[in-house]
C-alpha cells in the first residue's frame, strides 16, 4: 500500500487496481455499474401478510424443495439484514476507496484496512443477493427495502453524494462492549453484562466533508478520530451478525438452509475476527487543546515475554483477540471458547434490530421501516426446527 494511492477495488469482484486522485471519478469508482449488477430485486414492497400468503401457497401446493414457514422467515430476515449491511458497508467502501484522507486514516489501523473494507462490502452484497435469489428459487418473494432508501449521503470526496441510503453513519453510538465480552469467562446468555471499552456517542463513522489527512499537524486528529470510530464500528456490527446467524442455526429445518445459515454465518465471524484485531490498533488521540478524544487502549507490554513460560499480556489487552473460554450450555460444563451471545433474546432478530437502532443506524428512518423490520424479525425469532 502506497501512502498517496487510492485503491480502486470493485466490491463486486474483489479485483484491485490502483489509480491516482486525478482520474475522473467515474474511472476511479465503478459504483453505478456495480450497484446495477447486484440490484437487489425489483419486486414492489409487500406487507408481511403478502409474504405469508406466498409461503402458505408454496407449502400447500407441495412444491418440491419448498421451505417451511420457519426457514422462509429466517431467510427473509437475513436477506433484510444483509441488504442493510450492504448499504452501510457501501458507504464505508466509497470513502475508503475514494477519499484519500479517510483511506490514510483507516490504514493507520492496518496497512490493508481500506482493502478489508472493500472485501467486507463485497461479501455483504453477495450474501444479500444469494439469499434473495434462494428465496425466489424456492417460490418465495425476495425482500426489497428500496422504498425505504431515503437517507442522505456523505458530501465528502469519494462518496456517491446524490445516492439515497438505508442507514445513517453520521450519528453512531457504537456499542463497544464486545471488547470485554469476548475477553471474559462470563456469557451474556447467562445474564452477564459488560461495560464499554470506550464511549463513542453520537459520532460519525465517515466524514461528511473533506478533512485534512491524519498526518496534518494541526487538524489530522479529526479524520483519524472518524477512522478509529469506524474501526470499532466494523467489529461491533460484525459481531452482531455472528451472533444472529448462530441464533438461527438451531431453528432451521432443511439441511440446505442449515448449510446456508452455517456457511454465511461463518464469514460474519471471519469479519468480526479481523475487525476486532484491527480495532485494537486505533491510536490514542488528543485535540488541539490537548484533550483526550480517543483513549489509549490497553496494549500488552512489549516483547519479549518473561523467561518463565508465561505470556506478559493481561486478559483485556488488545492482542487478546480470540474468544476467551466462557460459560456455555450449562454452568457445570467446562468453559468453552464460543460465539456469544447466541440466544434469541440476546442475539436474535428482534435483538439485532434493537441493536442497530441503538447504534444510530436508523436515525432519520421512518416508523414504517422499523415496523417492517420488526415484523420480519419477530417471525424469524419464532421459527423452530420441524421434524418430518
Ligand atoms: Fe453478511
Ligand atoms: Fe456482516
Amino acid at each position: 500500500m502506497q501512502n498517496n494511492t487510492i485503491h480502486n477495488g470493485s466490491a463486486s469482484d474483489g479485483s484491485e487496481e490502483t489509480s491516482d486522485l486525478t482520474a475522473p471519478p467515474a474511472a476511479r469508482l465503478g459504483r453505478r455499474s456495480f450497484m446495477k449488477r447486484i440490484s437487489l430485486g425489483g419486486a414492489a414492497l409487500l406487507p408481511v401478510g403478502g409474504f405469508l400468503s406466498a409461503r402458505n401457497f408454496s407449502r400447500a401446493s407441495g412444491l418440491s424443495g419448498g421451505l417451511t414457514d420457519g426457514d422462509a422467515a429466517i431467510l427473509r430476515f437475513l436477506a433484510a439484514i444483509e441488504i442493510l449491511e450492504s448499504d452501510l458497508w457501501q458507504q464505508y467502501n466509497e470513502l475508503a476507496l475514494g477519499n484519500e484522507s479517510f483511506q490514510l486514516a483507516l490504514n493507520v489501523l492496518d496497512g490493508d484496512q481500506a482493502t478489508y473494507v472493500n472485501l467486507n462490502t463485497r461479501d455483504e452484497f453477495s450474501h444479500a443477493a444469494f439469499i434473495n435469489k434462494y428465496l425466489q428459487a424456492k417460490g418465495q418473494r425476495p425482500v426489497n427495502l428500496e422504498p425505504f432508501r431515503n437517507l442522505p449521503s456523505s458530501q465528502a470526496t469519494g462518496s456517491n453524494k446524490s445516492a439515497r441510503r438505508l442507514t445513517n453513519l453520521m450519528h453512531l453510538t457504537v456499542d463497544t462492549s464486545f471488547y470485554f465480552r469476548y475477553r471474559s469467562a462470563l456469557n451474556p446468555d447467562f445474564g452477564a453484562t459488560f461495560p464499554q471499552i470506550l464511549d463513542l456517542v453520537n459520532v460519525p463513522g465517515i466524514p461528511n466533508s473533506d478533512l485534512p489527512p491524519p498526518d496534518d499537524p494541526a487538524n489530522g486528529f479529526m479524520i483519524q478520530f472518524i477512522a478509529n470510530v469506524a474501526g470499532f464500528h466494523f467489529a461491533s456490527i460484525e459481531q452482531g451478525g455472528a451472533s444472529l446467524y448462530q441464533s438461527f442455526l438451531p431453528k432451521a429445518t432443511s439441511p440446505e438452509v442449515i448449510k446456508i445459515v452455517g456457511a454465511i454465518g461463518g464469514t460474519e465471524i471471519q469479519h468480526y475476527q479481523t475487525w476486532t484485531d484491527k480495532a485494537g490498533n486505533a491510536p490514542a488521540l488528543t485535540d488541539n487543546n490537548g484533550n483526550v478524544i480517543f483513549p489509549q487502549l490497553p496494549a500488552a507490554p512489549d516483547l519479549p515475554n518473561p523467561p518463565d513460560g508465561t505470556d506478559n499480556a493481561a486478559a483485556n489487552d488488545t492482542n487478546q483477540i480470540f474468544a476467551t473460554p466462557c460459560e456455555f450450555i450449562a454452568r457445570n460444563l467446562p468453559l468453552c471458547s464460543v460465539i456469544r451471545p447466541i440466544s434469541t433474546q440476546q442475539g436474535g432478530a428482534v435483538a439485532t434490530i434493537a441493536f442497530f437502532k441503538k447504534d444510530g443506524l436508523f436515525i432519520g428512518q421512518s416508523q414504517a421501516f422499523l415496523d417492517f423490520l420488526n415484523e420480519l424479525a419477530a417471525e424469524a425469532d419464532a421459527a423452530s426446527r420441524e421434524s418430518d
